[in-house]
């Protein structure tokens, strides 16, 4: 029988910090990804409907911030295919160079429970601080999925925001805040 531990099925995860030039030249595997998520209702700052043409463009914006330096963006390959998506905001205030904030941590429905997130969650962490960064936060769907992963990784709950966002049909979802020493 084929042994499906997490260990065994995330070793044929590929983590990758995307440069500038990669994050072009990955904007549909990446829009693919965002566009999958908006259609299985995460709220990720988008709502519905969402095109593949607009989540390219949200992944140019992105690849702009990558080239200035202000974002890092990881993306989780699967046998060649990209899968999973996380950023780290670099640029905050001058008195905060010390902090950066995760943002639009994204797993395809297709590869999700294999230990992709908690793979691209480490290695945002890693590059994080790699870049000087000894402080991360972040806020995530009340009482979603990934408010469990966050909490398994070893996140520190804030609390809840009531009424902080909207899902892509316009509903409203609280948030939970999160913190993390590096
Ligand atoms: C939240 C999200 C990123 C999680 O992605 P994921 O790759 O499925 O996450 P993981 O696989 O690391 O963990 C998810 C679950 O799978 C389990 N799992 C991990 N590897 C596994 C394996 N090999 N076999 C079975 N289960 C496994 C984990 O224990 C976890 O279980 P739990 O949810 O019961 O606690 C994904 O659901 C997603 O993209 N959601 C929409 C966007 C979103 O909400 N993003 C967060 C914004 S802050």
């Amino acid at each position: 029988m084929q042994d499906l531990t997490p260990m065994s099925v995330s070793e044929q995860i590929e983590i990758r910090r995307l440069d500038a030039a990669e994050a072009h030249a990955q904007l549909d595997g990446l829009a693919a990804v965002l566009v999958d998520c908006v259609a299985g209702g995460a709220s990720v700052s988008y709502l519905a409907p969402f095109s593949h043409e607009d989540a390219r463009r949200a992944f140019e914006a992105v690849a702009a911030e990558v080239e200035q330096g202000s974002r890092l963006l990881l993306a989780a390959f699967a046998d060649g295919d990209l899968v999973g998506t996380v950023q780290v905001i670099l640029a905050l205030p001058p008195n905060q160079p010390h902090r950066g904030e995760i943002a639009k941590l994204l797993v395809h429905r297709a590869a999700r429970r294999r230990g992709v997130a908690q793979l691209l969650m480490g290695s945002a962490e890693a590059e994080a601080r790699a870049e000087g960064k000894t402080l991360l936060v972040l806020d995530t769907v009340t009482g979603d999925n990934a408010e469990r992963l966050y909490e398994r990784l070893g996140w520190t709950r804030v609390g809840v925001i009531p009424g902080y966002a909207l899902y892509p049909d316009g509903q409203p979802c609280d948030a939970t805040v999160f913190w993390k020493s590096l």
